[in-house]
């Protein structure tokens, strides 16, 4: 009786010590808020104009990019009976690839995107681009600044289709958001750095940066992919600065949550009672992110070797490119010949890897999966809880999917949370409606989170 007493004591202490420790927060890194990412050393004075910018797809670049496709090699068919089971289908990149030479029609996409103001400013030595539309609005309805960033493959062109909804007043809302739409550095007309170090937390630093010297002290967020690991730093380091935090790619890994999410697993129901399924069981999902994230190591470890490659064949680039943007479209259609691509607008997927080629950036872009791997501050920082007021949303096929008892390990006021039964990863171009549509929703709540403190 008594070694049973001594053993139960003996358990809860050490499960007592085990959860302190999964919940500790590391110690806070230090940040240098200036770190000069430029050539070079830092000059004693920074440029900090504010320029005007077009985008020019102009016909230089037209004729020596139609020329590269049109002389491409023939490409090796797929396997008899095969889809998109072996990577790629040659034959439906054929048919893109006709497509993007004969009826792409460059100047009327770089027109459409031109619709709207768009700048480069310096910040910590690189030049960053930007969309920056402002509402033209009477003075009951209030404007919330608002910072949206994209991922990879991705570029500001993510978010055109969400942007004239963003800031135009909506039925049941007394406000609209002012858009900055920015382009990660080394991610579309951004500059890349040439020195290391420059991973999601410094890029959150420099996208703070930014607003500010556009004169925004406080702001709202919405990011996915690896922009919203970028600005989950953010807001995990400049609460002050954030207002609102919208996420479409939400997530915890603290230590707690992975500890969590496997214990998950023995009952995924009663854990989530909203979609268990699109996590549980385990193994389907780790099958699912086993066949499919090749890519994440390759470039995690040597973007530079793949980077040779995609930047010097457009058609290897498109290739690539597709069959990334495809398998996080709609997993429903993996073993079609374009592996899930037609959920999404062709004209959209050839602008984003058209902006890829024009500007020269797959291999800065793709060097974040390795810097967002290398970095201890990094992994300090993800560890650390938020108290910015954050809203999730949950998109089908989005490849994360975190139930909220989760999430609230990170995002401590999670005010909101909504899954779609459509969509995907690329929710702003795959749908818009209820994007936009979820993002006001998101306002009212952040605007109600900060009265009620009040
Ligand atoms: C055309 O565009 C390419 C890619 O942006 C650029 O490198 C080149 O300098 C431009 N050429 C002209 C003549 O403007």
């Amino acid at each position: 009786m008594k070694f049973l007493l001594l053993t139960s004591v003996l358990i809860a202490i050490s499960l007592r010590i085990f959860y302190n420790y999964l919940t500790s927060v590391p110690e806070r890194p230090k940040i240098d808020p200036q770190r000069w990412w430029g050539s070079g050393s830092k000059p004693a004075k920074e440029d900090e104009s504010i320029r005007p910018f077009k985008i020019d797809f102009n016909d230089t670049m037209i004729q020596d990019l139609k020329q590269r496709l049109i002389n491409r090699r023939r490409f090796t068919k797929p396997l008899e009976g095969i889809q998109s089971e072996y990577g790629m289908n040659t034959d439906y990149l054929n048919k893109v690839l006709t497509y993007w030479v004969e009826k792409y029609d460059f100047k009327k996409r770089a027109e459409l995107l031109n619709k709207f103001p768009h700048y480069k400013t310096r910040i910590q030595g690189l030049d960053l681009h930007y969309i920056r539309v402002t509402p033209k609005v009477n003075k009951n309805i209030k404007v919330l600044p608002l910072l949206m960033l994209h991922g990879w493959p991705s570029s500001s062109k993510e978010f055109v289709k969400v942007i004239p909804t963003l800031t135009t007043p909506q039925d049941g809302y007394d406000f609209v958001f002012e858009v900055i739409a920015a382009d990660l550095p080394g991610f579309g007309f951004s500059e890349g750095t040439n020195k290391p170090g420059l991973n999601p937390v410094q890029i959150g630093v420099m996208m703070r940066n930014l607003m500010l010297r556009l004169g925004f002290k406080q702001f709202y967020v919405q990011a996915g992919d690896w922009g919203s690991q970028c600005s989950t730093h953010m807001v995990t380091l400049f609460p002050e600065n954030v207002l609102g935090y919208h996420i479409n790619m939400a997530g915890s890994i603290r230590r707690i949550s992975i500890v969590k999410l496997l214990l998950g697993s023995l009952f995924p129901t009663w854990i989530d009672s909203d979609h268990p399924e699109r996590v549980y069981p385990l193994t389907k999902y780790f099958t699912y992110v086993l066949r499919e994230s090749g890519y994440f190591h390759l470039q995690f470890t040597k973007p530079d070797t793949i980077g040779v490659a995609l930047t010097d064949s457009p058609a290897g680039l498109a290739g690539y490119l597709m069959e990334k943007m495809a398998i996080v479209s709609n997993r429903d259609q993996m073993d079609t010949p374009h592996g899930g691509l037609e959920s999404l607008d062709l004209d959209d997927v050839l602008d984003t890897i058209t902006i890829i080629w024009v500007n020269e950036c797959i291999v800065t872009s793709t060097r974040l999966y390795s810097e967002g791997f290398r970095w201890a501050e990094d992994y300090a920082l993800q560890d650390t809880p938020t108290e910015v007021p954050t809203a999730a949303v949950k998109f089908l096929h989005e490849v994360v999917y975190h139930p909220d008892w989760i999430l609230r390990d990170k995002f401590v006021n999670l005010v909101r949370s909504k899954s779609y039964d459509i969509g995907g990863h690329f929710a702003a171009l795959h749908t818009p409606k209820e994007f936009a549509e979820d993002l006001f929703a998101a306002g009212a709540a952040f605007l109600n989170f900060h009265s009620q403190k009040k």
